[in-house]
């Protein structure tokens, strides 16, 4: 492959960003500085460096981000930090797959794959999305039946049916919600639509893949080779 597509592959600029890294003697390959942006070069065999530190092709990458409250799914953002501030990875072709809101903790996919990416947002794919959830009030068998019959949640289209399990109820009920889709606020929509307020929410799986419970609130891991293989076999509800 060419020089410049492996240095922007890997995450070191735009093509003419690297161009100019290349220009500015900052890239040399088996050792050598006299390069160009055009040379071919195979990724399995040459040494490539930027500025002295060695690079290893991977075209794709699979992060598991545990995002806190407080920050924005964007990758910019003029008032809040945001989820890639904290992916300090050194690349610049990563984005977040899907969104949960400001106040939404949990589990969230950082990636530069944007066909996995749009499988995994995808509604007619049905991969599963499982939240953790406070709500105010004692949730119950009724609410249960609402979400498993699909709920009209003001779209033009109700949300499909989504499993309600109640791990606890009183005052205020500790549930865990399955749902399929990524509408917009749709958990706490789905709530609103039975009368009820989510005072806490955090998703825990994405498919099969599950929030690692080493991670704290900011951190992140590249998935493992087998989570990447079950997101990818788009194991279904
Ligand atoms: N549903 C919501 O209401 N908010 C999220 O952040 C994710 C799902």
């Amino acid at each position: 492959m060419r020089l410049d597509k492996f240095l922007a592959d890997v995450g070191m600029g735009t093509r003419s960003e690297v161009k100019r890294l290349i220009h500015q003697g900052a890239v040399a390959v088996n050792g050598s500085g006299r390069i160009s942006p055009k040379q071919q070069i195979d990724p399995k065999h040459d040494v490539v460096c930027c500025f002295g530190t060695e690079l290893h092709y991977q075209k794709y990458v699979y992060y598991m981000f545990y995002k806190p409250k407080g920050c924005v799914t964007a990758r910019k953002d003029k008032t809040h930090k945001t989820v890639m501030d904290y992916i300090d990875v050194g690349r610049t072709d990563l984005f977040p797959a899907g969104r949960l809101d400001l106040d939404t903790e949990g589990l969230l996919l950082i990636t530069n794959d944007g066909t996995l990416a749009h499988n995994l947002l995808s509604p007619a794919k049905h991969v599963r999305k499982t939240y953790l959830a406070k709500v105010d009030g004692c949730v119950g068998a009724k609410e249960a039946e609402a979400f498993a019959n699909g709920l009209d949640i003001g779209d033009d289209t109700p949300a499909k049916p989504a499993k309600l399990v109640i791990l606890s109820s009183g005052e205020a009920s500790d549930v865990e919600v399955t749902i399929t889709e990524g509408r917009y606020h749709q958990v706490k929509r789905m709530f609103h639509a039975v009368g009820r307020e989510v005072l806490a929410l955090k998703r825990t799986a994405i498919g099969d893949v599950t929030l690692d419970a080493a991670l704290s609130p900011g951190e992140f891991r590249e998935l493992t080779k087998e989570e990447e293989e079950a997101l990818k076999a788009g194991k279904r509800e």
